[in-house]
């Protein structure tokens, strides 16, 4: 916490560490109030450095003694300026050692090292090993670290850190210890150790060169019976890493630790991946298909940086999307592979999509956008964002649709002979891709410095005589903070032309045979590609499987989007027209009830939009997955993102008639695929069951949303005779989110069923701060019960966070009564841990797009926190930027 004005730090002054570290021991003591740390070093020189001085980095630490090749250093010996100590005049070579003190049990931050309930954990990524001990902390300094743990040895039986166990056993005094050796050299954001209470879940696997590795999942003694999933899912990470890219697990030894308190999703520490138990445990009573989707997705995520991130790093943060973006991207692929059919790869792509417009779109639109390699920063923890990771995977994955499958392994191929490890940069990875594809792509690196979702305007015309289909396709961009002024990007944009019997055209560009969907590069403002040979005027399939980041636009008629809704080949598009369909609707609805005010707006849904609806769901030739996707209306956020003034009481309004007019209109529907889409028997979480759940619950959701006696009566039964968490969660959130009389009551026998289940408590917190009838005096009434604190991450984001940045309508309540809230509960955060407050504090970014008063209720609260004296760089960034 500093009250200092926070510095700003620019990509532009990267320069090269003075010293390089080539082994690291470190020794711990470990006591929750008062852990020893010695660290002795090897450094030397770097040649490539012009600076003469060993720089080291501290933070919050205590320092006991500082030793230079034997010699303790005094007062004049060294200089600490902040987080900084630099010893000056130091020889070529040097041993350091150093001796420090932290406080494991009050650093309620969770970077560095910390307690939970009791155990030990830690946390480097991004600056957190510097809370661990003095060390040139940055990823471009590598180096192979022995770890010796001692600690009691009834209070922590295991004690673990990365690569192999050379040696455990008692000392002396009674206490037991453990020595680990890392046989790579890492950069210290990777280190890690645990000492813990914990049992594991293990097992030897046999690698594809024959080696046997002993793989190991360790939680709490409770949650035995949630690891099965987990470890499942490590083993097809492992498989898929081998298939697909020919890279294997290069360590004897690989484990995952469930933590109950952490920031983030979980950390890829070498050898010994720590997790939030959110993406760990898992078994069908206490978690939801999406659950144990999420678990396949961060497990693989993980387990794919060993090679992406570890095995070749960043050489600084502001880097962070060559190993995010590129793992996100593996990680969407171990997905969509794992499902293996067209259509589950779609759905797939489908939420991918999503989540871009969910969250990305409107981050580039706002006072946070930054480029996928930003240009600077204050605080490095506000930059692991929706753009580096999601719009970082995108742009990979236009690598691949530029270069094709096996021109993009190449490149993959390339990149890791030329910088296994080593600390390289984004350019780096593009220059592989080039190189090894002999392609020019200086254009693309647009992609990394640019930030802004590009517009793509297209328009067609079809000339009979001449047999020719022209598409102009015009690109923008709009200004972000520091960028007024964009080039065009080069941008992958892949078409399909249907007949009027909805079947593909073939199509030929320049004499060339492109099949059913050709992938034009549009790299110039303006550009125009021409068909040849199209004998009837046919409908464009643009952008298939979102082939790039972009906004496109191109005025489709109702029967355009309807033809493509029920013939598109590209189920991607197929879906997207459905999602055109239905936001033209939301749009004009929302405009309807905003401008009646308290008069009755008469709203109406016409029939084309219901017809195509009906007719989707009737479809049993299609994927349960793929209609509930197609089925799902675009969320108020991304209604929202389309208006230039947002009032989020008429954006809910609007989209709650058209969900009471589907469950009533189509009712006889959703009833029979309600009845056609159950799951009887033992619960599995494969995609085909999964598919079939989600179309089922969201028949159930439809016909609650206008609500009836034999529909909630549907939804109680559901409830009382669930299985599994999917169908009871669903049903409770229905019966909630009705207000139905049966809420209450079925609130209360689901929180005294799991109220000794952690995540299961966070779903039910969350479920009632999503409900838009929660207004703010429900919310600091859930506050007080007994199972919430603000200290545990993931309890302080399902009911706080979840009000702010879920729930609309009470969060926008017009009093001002949400931002009040927002701005005390960021700062009471922030005392305790600054990334989490900061997350929360991003809930107001988007407060100029609402009406005035809003407006003007949201600049106070924004203000009210800029003006706090003691403010963390994290929350300060976040609300300068906002109100800048
Ligand atoms: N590197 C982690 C991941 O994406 C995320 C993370 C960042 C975790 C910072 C903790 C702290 O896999
Ligand atoms: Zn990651």
């Amino acid at each position: 916490m500093r009250t200092d004005t926070p510095q700003t730090i620019y990509r532009k002054d990267y320069t090269a560490p003075s010293y390089l570290v080539d082994t690291v021991e470190l020794g711990f003591d470990l006591d929750p109030a008062r852990t020893v740390v010695a660290n002795r070093m090897t450094v030397r020189r770097n040649p490539a450095s012009a600076q003469r001085e060993i720089e080291l980095y501290g933070e919050d630490i205590e320092l006991v003694s500082l030793r230079l090749n034997g010699r303790t250093l005094g007062e004049g010996d060294y200089v600490i300026e902040g987080t900084l100590l630099r010893i000056p005049n130091a020889p070529e070579e040097a041993t350091l050692e150093i001796e420090t003190i932290c406080v494991p049990e009050s650093n309620t931050t969770l970077s560095g090292l910390y307690t939970s309930n009791g155990s030990f954990y830690t946390q480097c990524e991004a600056e957190g090993f510097r809370r661990i001990t003095y060390f040139p902390d940055r990823p471009d300094v590598m180096a192979r670290y022995t770890v010796m743990l001692r600690a009691d040895k009834d209070k922590y039986p295991v004690l673990l850190s990365n690569g192999n166990l050379i040696d455990e056993g008692i000392l002396p005094d009674g206490r037991r210890y453990a020595l680990w050796e890392d046989p790579f050299k890492k950069p210290s954001y990777l280190f890690a150790l645990v000492a813990a209470r914990i049992v594991c879940q293990e097992e030897d696997f046999e690698l594809a060169d024959g080696r046997t590795a002993l793989l190991q999942v360790w939680v709490e003694e409770g949650n035995l019976d949630k690891t099965d999933y987990a470890m499942q899912s490590l083993k097809h990470s492992i498989r898929w890493d081998e298939e697909r890219w020919d890279l294997e697990l290069d360590l004897d030894r690989f484990m995952i630790v469930a933590v109950g308190d952490f920031n983030m999703g979980a950390m890829e520490n070498k050898g010994l991946n720590i997790f939030n138990t959110k993406f760990v445990l898992a078994n069908p009573r206490v978690a939801t298909d999406v659950d144990f989707q999420g678990i396949e997705a961060v497990v693989g995520h993980e387990y794919f940086h060993n090679w992406t991130g570890n095995r070749v790093t960043c050489r600084d943060w502001f880097q962070l999307s060559l190993k995010e973006g590129l793992t996100v991207f593996r990680d969407q692929e171990f997905s969509a592979d794992m499902i293996g059919t067209n259509t589950g790869r779609a759905v797939t792509r489908i939420d991918q999509v999503r989540t871009l417009r969910q969250a990305q779109f409107p981050e580039d639109a706002g006072p946070m956008a930054h480029p996928v390699r930003p240009d600077s920063f204050v605080e490095i923890n506000n930059f692991y964002t929706v753009t580096v990771y999601e719009k970082g995977a995108e742009v990979v994955r236009m690598y691949q649709t530029l270069l094709g499958r096996d021109g993009f392994r190449k490149g993959m191929d390339l990149y890791f002979e030329r910088h296994d490890g080593q600390a390289v940069t984004c350019d780096d990875f593009r220059l592989a891709m080039a190189d090894a594809n002999g392609r020019d792509l200086t254009l693309f690196e647009r992609w990394y410095s640019q930030a802004g979702t590009p517009v793509v305007q297209a328009e067609t015309r079809w000339d009979e005589a001449a047999r020719t289909y022209t598409l102009r396709l015009v690109q923008s961009c709009p200004p972000t903070p520091g960028q007024p002024e964009k080039l065009p990007f080069h941008i992958p944009v892949a078409v399909g032309l249907l007949g009027r019997d909805g079947r593909d055209l073939p199509l030929t560009v320049d004499g060339k045979d492109h099949g059913t969907t050709a992938v034009l590069e549009l790299t110039e403002a303006d550009q125009t590609f021409t068909f040849t040979n199209v004998a009837e005027q046919p409908t464009p399939s643009i952008l298939r499987d979102f082939s790039a980041p972009v906004i496109l636009k191109y005025g489709y008629n109702d029967a355009e989007l309807v033809h493509l809704f029920s013939h598109d080949s590209d189920p991607v598009n197929r879906w997207e027209a459905g999602q055109r369909l239905a936001m033209s609707r939301l749009l004009k609805l929302s405009g309807q009830v905003a401008a009646a005010g308290n008069a009755d707006p008469k709203l109406d849904v016409d029939d084309v939009f219901i017809d195509a609806m009906r007719k989707i769901l009737a479809d049993d030739t299609l994927d349960p997955a793929f209609r509930e996707q197609a089925l799902l209306l675009p969320s108020e956020t991304m209604i929202a993102d389309q208006l230039d003034v947002v009032d989020p009481l008429a954006i809910h309004t609007a989209r709650q008639f058209v969900r009471a007019a589907i469950g009533t209109r189509l009712r006889g529907e959703l009833e029979a695929q309600y009845d056609a889409n159950q799951t009887p028997g033992e619960y599995s979480p494969d995609a085909a069951s999964i598919g079939k759940r989600a179309l089922k619950n969201l028949a159930l959701a439809y016909l609650c949303a206008a609500p009836d006696d034999a529909s909630l009566d549907l939804a109680r039964r559901q409830f009382d005779g669930a299985t599994n968490m999917t169908d009871r969660a669903a049903a409770l959130s229905a019966l909630v989110h009705a207000r139905a009389p049966a809420a209450g009551d079925a609130l209360q026998r689901f929180y005294d069923e799991f109220q000794g289940e952690p995540l299961v408590v966070d779903k039910w917190f969350a479920m009632q701060a999503s409900a838009p009838t929660t207004d703010v005096n429900r919310v600091r009434d859930l506050m007080t019960h007994k199972a919430f604190t603000l200290r545990n991450p993931n309890r302080a984001r399902s009911l706080v966070s979840t009000f702010c940045a879920g729930n609309p309508v009470g969060f926008h309540a017009p009093d001002g009564s949400g931002y009040a809230f927002w701005a005390e509960q960021v700062i009471a955060l922030d005392a305790l841990n600054p990334q989490v407050a900061s997350r929360l504090a991003r809930a107001m970014d988007r407060w100029r797009r609402y009406t005035p008063d809003l407006q003007a209720q949201m600049k106070r609260a924004l203000q009210q926190v800029a003006g706090q004296a003691k403010l963390s760089n994290d929350v300060r960034e976040v609300v300068s930027k906002a109100l800048a």
